[in-house]
């Protein structure tokens, strides 16, 4: 999710957020604008990344006492600018000021629903045709990409691949891969072909949790993974939207919020 700053992040989740800031830095630094205050200190920052002709916003905010000012809009207008009109996609939270500035940006705001809970293990269905992923496989990802969102993740899969455990089809006439941190015991981007693959997928995902999980970034076109979390014995809820603009929300595909 696009990340609001209000609550504090533990020390790991804190470094790993420096580690991606300094990652879009490296890959794409026109997209990232801060806002400066007075006194020289960082007041507000929107990271937006161009991968071929997609866009995505990967963490955009203000500090809380200079919302309201006109400068989430500058940044904005900066990021959008950086875009240069390539179709483009995040995941927002509900936060009023920010779903204001997106649909007067020209988003469509997709409702999402979110599944928590413990997998219920007798339902995990046995699994075939999936085996692990390698950056040989980025190829055929990125292909898969093209179709679902407009463009192949490109170097992003090299920065999740060295951090998640990537699982694939195994058939190239249905191609599909999920990302799964093993740390959180849950998936983090999901894409494929077909519903089937994705189901699929989801459940490999469901099989690596342990305790509570998580399936987020589920829009209403991607019901096919709401009937893999109520078979899971998952709860459903809302959880803020994923914003497109100049294409269609992505199915069968679960967005990551980082690289979306
Ligand atoms: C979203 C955010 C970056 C916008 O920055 P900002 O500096 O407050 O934005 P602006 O002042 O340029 O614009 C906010 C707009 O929303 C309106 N607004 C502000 N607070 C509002 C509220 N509580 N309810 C409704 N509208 C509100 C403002 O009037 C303005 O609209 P206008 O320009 O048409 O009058 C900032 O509010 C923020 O950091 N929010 C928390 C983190 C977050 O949710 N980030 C987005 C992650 S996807």
């Amino acid at each position: 999710m696009c990340e609001p700053e209000i609550e504090p992040r533990s020390k790991t989740a804190s470094k790993q957020w420096i580690e991606r800031m300094r990652y879009y830095l490296q890959v794409d630094p026109a997209g990232c604008q801060v806002a400066v205050g007075e006194d020289g200190g960082v007041i507000g920052f929107a990271m937006s990344q161009n991968r071929g002709d997609v866009w995505y916003l990967a963490t955009y905010g203000v500090l809380t006492r200079y919302q309201g000012q006109g400068i989430g809009k500058r940044l904005m207008d900066a990021a959008l600018a950086h875009a240069d009109g390539r179709p483009g996609l995040f995941s927002s939270t509900v936060h009023p000021a920010a779903t204001r500035r997106y649909r007067l940006a020209g988003f469509t705001l997709h409702p999402q629903m979110r599944m928590v809970g413990t997998v219920d293990r007798s339902t995990l269905p046995a699994v075939s045709g999936l085996r692990e992923g390698r950056a040989d496989d980025f190829e055929w990802m990125d292909r898969l990409d093209e179709r679902l969102r407009g463009a192949g993740h490109g170097p992003d899969h090299a920065y999740m691949l060295e951090r998640l455990r990537l699982v694939v089809s195994d058939d190239p006439g249905r191609p599909g891969y999920v990302y799964i941190d093993e740390e959180q015991g849950r998936g983090v981007l999901l894409a494929a072909a077909e519903p089937r693959t994705a189901q699929d997928l989801l459940w490999e995902a469901l099989a690596a949790s342990r305790g509570d999980t998580l399936v987020n970034c589920v829009t209403t076109a991607n019901h096919w993974a709401v009937d893999v979390g109520l078979a899971a014995r998952l709860d459903i809820g809302q959880e803020g939207y994923l914003a497109v603009r100049g294409m269609a929300e992505p199915t069968p595909y679960l967005a990551s919020g980082h690289f979306l």
